[in-house]
């Protein structure tokens, strides 16, 4: 069977004159693309020694001893680091950091020994000839809807309250004459960034310089200051390229905590690039989520009561729980209302931020029940979440600052060609192929964080030169090149004029590439900045005085503490699915989405954006997944050839639009954040679009051909 036999035939080629044309290209675009671009593992200081970590063998237990003899006598062998040896770490909090710092095993893959050699290949060598004894301890891994050790935590991920109540759900869906009870699951999901974690680390003097492969330097030194009991004016951090994070970055990882103690224990600088095969246990993943998702509704298919009951896992090490059942409480109208989360602290590798940790989980299960709904009410499921629709977010009272869901969903069904729809499952087939649409909802929260951006205007030989400098992080969103636009746009000069430095703690401190918050923040501080460095100007009659102008802004007082709004970006996702009636094999043919998330800075790199988290969808939807071994209480996928995710052949035609938004409540760039919206809802869509085509109602992702004969 050809490649094109198997895949079917390509999507239609790209639209032409899309609105993107004219948008800037990524500003370091060229320096990736020739190799010119370094990355955190690719700078190699004279004198650069290799680490390579040895994993936990033992699903718990301690470790009893650790022999290096075989290890320091490969040829190149340098330090063999433990927790008897190794550099004593202080404060954080975060305990996925305190490596080597005690013979505790809290989960299989956990560190418990460094290698240290002159070459890579010799510290992978010493790796895996240093001998380690345990004495194993019974662990627990598997996470079961009823497991004893389940509790209520008052605070999940994000700050929200584990547990919701409003009005009474129990009397209100009991006497709802429409009602859906269903539980989705899903298995755990691996970020996996196409640069693994890395590190370069070196000591000088009593100072620290780090090359870290990070979604924020800033947050990356501070953290480093704390275990290492450091002035964190005495160490550098530089994130200046990163080959995507996708959450797995957004805190600091073991990595760079060991990269830093092996340059100490050496006196070497130290380079420390994971192998891919370990990232799964050390650098935090989506927990598997089991939801049960009641909605009562009028005939007319309007929420009454609506109860999201999450069961998720947590670790042992650091609690962190998956807040799947928050954007139930933002959604849709629903006087009555249970949302709760419950968690087990298991001995596994610790689950933490991936892409719209939430959001991405929760959303699957709501829109699945909504369409569930749809079907029990016998109305069109984009009817259905149209009269559902709400001015203010039913958790809170407070008015969304601005919520065009609606206008996202018409919007999308146009396009889509979504009027005329036979709801009547199984009634499309071509062949062997039975084909269907789904439809789903997006939504994300608007997070801004604080920061701090510099800017200065030079005499050149050709004119005046304007630099702005602010820590952010570029993950390969197009960060670098936005701010630069917004730069411009504040000092009112061409983008050609501004130069723009970002990604490391030399620069002014800002906050984290996560939470979609990035742009928002950073480009509030750098349209500060810019705007003052024009004032000034002015002030100096429009010449730059030989020793150029500065000026530096920091938005901390700026952000609001408590808005009066509730601020979220929506949109509607609609998929076109093919099952193969034969085999179980599904694809999508289409998958199309409509956001509503304030401005576009720049539609090039935002359809990227909503693309990218779109394919992350489709991955969730149809090929995802891992396997805890309950034995070895570890995942059974560790690399790409057992962890699926899509590719080129599963992604057809994907298109991303957007519609108008100005909302005057956000921020003065004007965006309300397009990184993670993309993934949400997008399996929901697929799930519903298979369930059209085949009648099968698959609860369970991913949706792989077994579930569906
Ligand atoms: Mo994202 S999971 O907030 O880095």
């Amino acid at each position: 069977m050809s490649p094109a036999d198997r895949h079917g035939p390509p999507g239609p080629a790209a639209p032409a004159g899309r609105p993107d044309d004219g948008a800037p290209v990524r500003l370091e675009g060229l320096l990736k693309v020739t190799g010119a671009a370094r990355y955190a593992a690719e700078h190699t200081p004279p004198g650069t020694a290799y680490a390579w970590p040895v994993p936990a063998r033992v699903a718990r237990g301690r470790v009893v001893a650790v022999d290096d003899g075989r290890a320091m006598a490969e040829p190149g062998a340098l330090a063999v680091l433990t927790h008897e040896n190794a550099p004593r770490l202080k404060e954080t909090d975060d305990a996925t950091l305190l490596v080597l710092q005690d013979d505790r095993v809290p989960h299989r893959g956990w560190y418990v020994a460094l290698a240290v050699a002159r070459t890579p290949e010799a510290a992978r060598a010493m790796a895996d000839a240093v001998v380690v004894s345990y004495e194993p301890e019974p662990h627990d891994a598997v996470l079961t809807p009823d497991h004893p050790g389940l509790y209520v935590p008052d605070v999940v991920n994000g700050g929200f309250p584990g547990s919701r109540e409003r009005g009474d759900f129990d009397a209100a869906y009991a006497a709802a004459p429409v009602r859906v009870d269903a539980t989705y699951t899903q298995t755990a999901l691996h970020n996996h960034p196409m640069e693994p974690h890395a590190s370069t680390a070196r000591w000088e003097d009593g100072r620290l310089f780090v090359h870290d492969s990070s979604q924020g330097a800033t947050t990356v030194r501070e953290t480093l200051a704390g275990l290492f009991g450091v002035d964190k004016r005495l160490i550098t951090v530089v994130s200046e390229h990163v080959g995507g994070g996708f959450g797995s970055k957004g805190t600091p990882r073991p990595q760079v905590v060991l990269a830093a103690m092996a340059a100490r224990h050496t006196g070497l600088p130290v380079k420390l690039a994971l192998p891919r095969a370990q990232l799964a246990a050390v650098v935090g993943h989506r927990p598997p989520v089991f939801q049960r998702v009641r909605l009562g509704a009028g005939e007319d298919g309007v929420i009454r009561a609506l109860a999201h009951e999450v069961v998720t896992r947590s670790s042992a090490v650091r609690e962190f729980v998956e807040q799947a059942a928050v954007p139930s409480r933002a959604m849709y109208t629903s006087p009555h209302s249970r949302t709760v989360h419950r968690a087990v602290a298991l001995d596994v590798p610790g689950p933490s931020w991936m892409r719209a940790p939430g959001e991405a989980s929760g959303m699957y299960a709501l829109e699945c029940a909504m369409d569930e709904l749809a079907c029990a009410a016998g109305l069109d499921p984009v009817e259905l979440r149209i009269r559902n629709d709400t001015a203010t977010e039913p958790d809170s009272g407070k008015p969304y600052s601005s919520r065009h869901l609606v206008e996202c969903l018409r919007e999308g069904a146009r396009r889509f060609g979504w009027a005329g729809r036979d709801p009547r499952p199984r009634s499309r087939a071509e062949g062997r192929l039975l084909l269907g649409t789904g439809v789903a909802a997006a939504y994300y929260p608007v997070y801004l964080a604080p920061s701090r951006a510099r800017a200065r205007a030079e005499r050149t030989a050709d004119g005046v030169r304007f630099l702005v400098g602010t820590d952010a992080t570029d993950i390969g969103t197009g960060a670098r090149t936005v701010l630069a636009q917004i730069a411009a746009e504040a000092l009112g000069v061409p983008l050609e004029r501004v130069g723009i430095e970002i990604g490391s703690t030399d620069l002014p401190a800002a906050s984290l590439a996560g939470g979609s918050s990035g742009t928002a923040s950073w480009g509030w501080a750098v349209h500060k900045a810019c705007r003052a460095l024009g004032g000034l100007l002015a002030e100096h009659g429009g010449t730059v005085p030989p020793e150029g102008l500065a000026t530096t802004a920091d938005t901390a007082d700026d952000v609001p503490a408590e808005p009066r709004h509730a601020k979220a970006a929506f949109g509607a996702h609609f998929a076109e699915a093919e099952v193969d009636a034969d085999t179980g094999e599904t694809r999508v043919r289409r998958l199309l989405g409509v956001y509503a998330a304030g401005r576009i800075l720049n539609a090039r790199t935002a359809r990227s954006q909503f693309v990218g988290g779109m394919v992350m969808g489709l991955g969730m939807a149809l090929l995802e997944g891992s396997t805890m071994d309950p034995r070895f209480g570890d995942f059974a996928e560790r690399d790409l050839a057992s962890y699926h995710v899509p590719a080129c052949a599963d992604v057809r035609d994907v298109e991303a639009h957007w519609i108008a938004e100005d909302d005057p409540h956000l921020n003065p760039v004007g965006g309300k954040g397009i990184g993670e919206i993309g993934i949400v809802g997008t399996a929901a869509a697929i799930a519903n679009a298979v369930h059209h085509a085949t009648g099968v109602r698959v609860r369970d992702l991913p949706i792989t051909p077994d579930k569906l004969l």
